[in-house]
């Protein structure tokens, strides 16, 4: 599985983000692969109108109808389109007591949950909530050129131990398909990227690269 994460990239918000889902669909179906994408709120619905493989939002609050002003409401979510949310992003931490309301919310709805963790460790203390995927990220190398698979190959090992390879994403400088092959030989189920993406000048061939080491 790949995700990949358009976070707030001018090259992955509005028509940009639009065109570059359309480019992850192509690739999925030219493939086979299983790619999805996780897109700003303002954005998920048009996407999630325009392309037929699974769309994430990169947050929401656990809020229900009725006030709370600026939040991001689990059902509007749900009624865009979206799969699933991404909880607890690096650049997006949550409370633990918010965390775990946050996943109830999206298991109300059936909204899949990515929850992210900065270590194997804290992954691993995410499990008692019972979240669908778990993915490890360590915060220095998020964004980076070295991929966590080649810099910290015994991070994705200890994660798979501690939080079993069926949920187990693993994310940061991941750039292309021995990125991806090391990382599930090393024991996840799939990556969560970014940069190596959002950032290509031919996110096409990046893509079709990475799919190739699934
Ligand atoms: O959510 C994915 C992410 O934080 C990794 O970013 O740019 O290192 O692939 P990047």
């Amino acid at each position: 599985m790949i995700i990949t994460n358009f976070k707030l990239y001018e090259s992955a918000t509005g028509d940009k983000a639009v065109a570059l889902a359309k480019i992850h669909e192509e690739v999925a179906k030219e493939t086979g692969a299983n790619i999805q994408v996780s897109v700003q709120a303002i954005d998920l619905a048009r996407i999630s109108q325009e392309v037929s493989i699974p769309v994430f939002a990169q947050h929401i609050d656990p809020v229900n109808f009725g006030s709370g002003t600026g939040h991001i409401l689990p059902e509007s979510v749900k009624n865009s389109g979206a799969a699933g949310t991404i909880l607890n992003h690096s650049e997006r931490r949550l409370k633990r007591e918010v965390l775990e309301a946050s996943i109830k919310r999206a298991k109300e709805i059936g909204l899949t949950t990515v929850v992210c963790a900065e270590s194997p460790e804290e992954g691993a203390s995410f499990l008692e909530f019972d979240p669908d995927f778990i993915a490890v990220e360590p915060p220095e190398l998020i964004g980076g050129d070295i991929s966590v698979s080649t810099s910290q190959p015994e991070i994705i090992e200890h994660a798979a131990k501690l939080i079993g390879s069926e949920k187990l994403l693993v994310g940061a400088g991941v750039k292309n398909g021995v990125d991806v092959k090391t990382c599930i030989e090393l024991g996840a189920k799939g990556v969560l990227l970014a940069s190596g993406v959002t950032k290509a000048e031919d996110p096409k061939a990046v893509l079709l690269d990475l799919a190739s080491g699934l």
